[in-house]
């Protein structure tokens, strides 16, 4: 594999069954996503979007297809080595951002660290990097329902960087938010793959996270299918 590639998928599937009934969720779609790079998966409701996330970071296994991610594959790995790639390589930022809502802000994002077994030391700085990273210093003590939407997002966000993972993916950042705050998301994350040498792929069906973006798949009922703004 390309050494500046971070993430490539083979003719990936995904179907569901629910008895005799068969889902194609994903039909065939092979990407590669350079390190580094923001790509947008764009598509309407249904399209297959959070199947294809779900893929990307070993949280569910194709039927299907191959995912390399960093030269490796984890579409066939077993559960104990993915579920370490989870927690260290990937950060998932979903859409409903399960945060905890017993927690504060500052616990929030620490929990990954806790879970990786970090010294107290570590944790305490990375947490307050991250902080200042998102604009939420001065909020470390607030729980999440006192936080706005965009504000509880980037809590998501911070909390998905911690383990300073490789891969960062984000199912529909939009869904929430008005327009400034989508534009100010994409400047957040563009400034975060810069400092933190991460790659995001965002799930979206917001045109203007995909207008923003030089790198973008589009899907439609599982298929990749043509770039209409390029064309356009
Ligand atoms: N567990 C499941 N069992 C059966 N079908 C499923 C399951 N999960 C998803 N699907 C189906 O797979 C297809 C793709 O779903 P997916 O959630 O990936 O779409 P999406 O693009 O993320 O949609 P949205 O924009 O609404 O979030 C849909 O037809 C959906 O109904
Ligand atoms: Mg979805």
């Amino acid at each position: 594999m390309d050494e500046k590639l971070l993430l490539r998928t083979d003719e990936l599937s995904k179907a569901y069954w629910n008895g005799p009934e068969k889902t194609v969720a994903l039909d065939n779609v092979s990407l590669q996503v350079r390190k580094g790079e923001l790509l947008a998966v764009y598509g309407p409701s249904g399209s297959g979007k959070t199947t294809l996330l779900f893929l990307l970071g070993g949280f569910d296994k194709p039927t299907a297809g191959k995912v390399l991610l960093d030269g490796i594959e984890i579409s066939n790995m077993d559960e104990h080595r993915l579920s370490r790639i989870r927690r260290t390589t990937v950060g998932f930022v979903f859409q409903n951002y399960n945060l905890v809502e017993e927690l504060t802000v500052l616990e929030n994002v620490k929990l990954t660290m806790m879970f990786e077994g970090k010294p107290e030391e570590e944790m305490k700085e990375r947490t307050s990097e991250l902080l200042d990273k998102v604009g939420l210093v001065g909020r470390e003590r607030h729980r999440p329902s006192q936080l706005s939407a965009g504000e509880q997002q980037r809590v998501a966000i911070a909390r998905a960087l911690a383990n300073r993972p490789r891969l960062v993916l984000m199912d529909e950042p939009t869904g929430n938010l008005d327009q400034d705050n989508s534009r100010a998301l994409v400047q957040l994350v563009t400034s975060i793959i810069r400092g933190e040498g991460v790659t995001f792929v965002i799930a979206t069906h917001n045109l203007e996270i995909v207008q923003g973006t030089p790198s973008r798949l589009f899907l439609n009922a599982g298929r990749v299918a043509t770039d209409f703004i390029s064309q356009s």
